[in-house]
């Protein structure tokens, strides 16, 4: 966030931490000020809870001022220490420093071409790469606004990006592109912030900038561009929410927060993994491509919803790369004594990093002798930290117990991991084919929440339901494993997700007269032909009275002679179909818990990251 006040006030220090408390819940391993005093910007930054920085602030406070930006941070590229937390400056002068969220995928060649022009790095941020590019710009410009317009230009990826310079003390430039940045009009006082929860405390005017613009603020004065220099207005609307609610951006709960964030959540975790013919580049894989070449099988380990989205995986990467995977429970995996060598890659699954069932899975083996990858989502976690290699998630911190974002990111990456194998060992997989259809997939998402309506309805009718059954077949299995977990945390019913084949082989002996049963129906193009066998298990329960809560393709008119409900989803590719499939079983559960009244945020004896075995 930013803040540009009264000349003669010097309260902007005070600003800044009271926003970045009220920011820290949307990334909390570093946080960091900048402050303009006098002829030079002075920072201070700490990893870590925002009270570390407090500290260091009482320690040794920074001169009072009006103008001063502030950051909290999600890491995406860097550990979080001392010396990647924002702000971070630019040149060699003490004159510049910026804040940035989202990433920037082309930072590595621009930071080659620094470093050939004799620029020092102190981090390993994709972020000092914009600052010491447009410290450049500025010595040319003299003007921050210009020299904001010549970098972005430059950019590609997402971010927000906001900067002050010593020689123009009363400035703070800030632009945008694909990362939200918003403007708090104050009076005699201009606020930025990545959301309104930086500057509800002081104003509830606020005005959205679009895409690829840039923002000028001074204390008294606001001024709009696009990246193309033509002026423009942002859209000014009045704050309704409290604080409370800026921080879950106006939504009642973090968790339905975190479900309409899940388009970004995919969009950002594709980001920056192709290179510019389309091809995969997962540089920070950091295995060798000789050393994934040799490998006879994968071993996936993770717990709860992060085992579901491995359960996905197996069906993407044994049909791509064509290598046997085997997913398994990570503290089963752990006593089995299981069968495992130097040929055996070990893909953990974590969000948080933490869970210890997983960390003593990877650990028992690396003792094996095998090599690991982490799909993490927390940077610098322990997982990551001991695993030979990772494959970052981008959902950004995931706050709710219940994962939803998190779940949809595991899955895109490990998508990515599978089309990387495929094309390793030559498999005639068409990568491209399926890049192109994961990059429509958040559109297709943002689409279908907006489509929730019966679903919320649904919930509030079934609130008393003592049991629900969930059946898929294929990739559907897995979702319809992940559906009844959801239910289970949520709303604490009973409920079980069982492979549809499975049914006539005992649990049909379940179904009753009403018994609510989801069904996700894979499409009628899948190359397996499950759908008809599919359509006939929803026809066996539905004779014996089951309540038959349909999940099915946009257009598939099969099921609905059979379908009490038929809940629809965009076409996809089949083996794409959950990160569609599972959003109306999040949002079932979603409205259910709450239904009830009970605390969609923190479920009852859960915790958001189990780090004990
Ligand atoms: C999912 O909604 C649960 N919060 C839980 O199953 C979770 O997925 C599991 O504990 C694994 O956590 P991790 O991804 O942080 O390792």
């Amino acid at each position: 966030m930013g803040y540009v006040g009264p000349r003669t006030d010097d309260k902007a220090l005070e600003v800044i931490m009271e926003g970045l408390g009220r920011l820290e819940y949307r990334g909390y391993d570093s946080a960091g000020v900048a402050v303009v005093a006098g002829a030079l910007v002075e920072t201070r930054k700490r990893s870590g809870k925002l009270s570390n920085l407090r500290s260091a602030l009482q320690e040794a406070p920074l001169p009072q001022t009006a103008t001063a930006i502030g950051h909290t941070r999600w890491a995406t590229h860097g550990g979080p220490t001392d010396a990647n937390a924002h702000p971070h400056r630019g040149g060699a002068d003490g004159k510049l420093a910026i804040v940035h969220n989202g990433i920037i995928e082309n930072f590595h060649g621009l930071r080659q071409s620094l470093l050939a022009r004799g620029v020092r790095f102190t981090s390993e941020t994709d972020t000092e790469v914009v600052a010491h590019l447009l410290s450049e710009a500025f010595t040319a410009t003299g003007d921050l606004t210009q020299a904001i317009r010549e970098v972005v230009a430059s950019l590609d990826g997402a971010f927000t990006v906001l900067a002050l310079h010593a020689d123009q003390p009363h400035v703070l430039v800030g632009a945008r592109r694909n990362s939200p940045l918003v403007v708090g009009l104050g009076e005699g006082e201009n606020f930025l912030g990545s959301d309104v929860a930086a500057f509800i405390g002081y104003t509830r005017q606020a005005l959205e900038l679009g895409q690829d613009q840039i923002v000028t603020i001074t204390p008294e004065t606001y001024e709009i561009i696009n990246f193309d220099g033509t002026p423009s207005q942002g859209k000014a609307y009045e704050v309704t929410w409290d604080a409370a609610e800026a921080e879950k951006g106006g939504y009642a709960t973090f968790m339905e927060k975190e479900i309409h964030d899940q388009p970004h959540a995919v969009a950002d975790t594709l980001r920056g993994r192709t290179d510019v013919d389309g091809n995969l580049a997962l540089d920070e894989l950091h295995i060798s491509e000789d050393e994934l070449k040799v490998v006879t099988k994968v071993v996936i380990v993770a717990c709860g919803t992060a085992a579901y989205a491995g359960m996905v995986a197996k069906y993407a990467i044994e049909r791509w790369a064509r290598i046997p995977v085997e997913v398994e429970l990570a503290h089963e995996f752990r006593y089995r004594d299981p069968v495992i060598d130097a040929h055996t890659l070990v893909v953990s699954i974590s969000q948080s990093g933490e869970t210890m069932d997983t960390l003593m899975a990877v650990r028992h083996a690396k003792e094996l002798g095998s090599r690991t990858i982490s799909i993490c989502n927390t940077h610098g976690s322990t997982i990551p930290r001991e695993s030979d290699a990772v494959l970052y998630t981008h959902a950004g911190p995931e706050i709710a117990v219940a994962s939803t974002k998190a779940f949809l990111a595991q899955i895109t990456a490990s998508y990515i991991l599978g089309l990387y194998l495929a094309r390793l060992r030559g498999e005639q997989t068409d990568t491209a084919a399926v890049m192109g259809e994961l990059k429509e997939i958040p559109a297709k998402i943002e689409k279908l929440l907006g489509t929730m309506d019966r679903v919320r309805e649904i919930a509030y009718f079934m609130a008393d339901s003592r049991a629900v059954l969930f059946l898929g077949r294929h990739v559907g299995f897995p979702v319809a494993m992940e559906g009844a977990l959801k239910l289970k945390e949520l709303a604490y019913i009973h409920a079980e997700g069982f492979a549809a084949g499975e049914l006539k082989h005992g649990p049909i002996a379940l179904i009753e007269p009403g018994q609510p049963v989801f069904i996700i129906v894979p499409s009628p193009d899948s190359e397996h032909g499950l759908h008809g066998k599919v359509v006939s298990n929803i026809q066996e329960i539905r004779a014996r009275g089951a309540r038959t809560l349909v999940i099915a393709e946009e257009g598939d008119t099969d099921v609905e002679p059979f379908a009490d409900e038929v809940i629809r989803v965009p076409r996809t590719l089949p083996l794409l179909a959950p990160l569609l499939t599972v959003v109306p079983l999040q949002v079932f559960a979603l409205h259910l818990s709450t239904a009830k009244g009970l605390d969609v945020d923190q479920p009852r004896n859960l915790a958001k990251s189990v780090t004990v075995e």
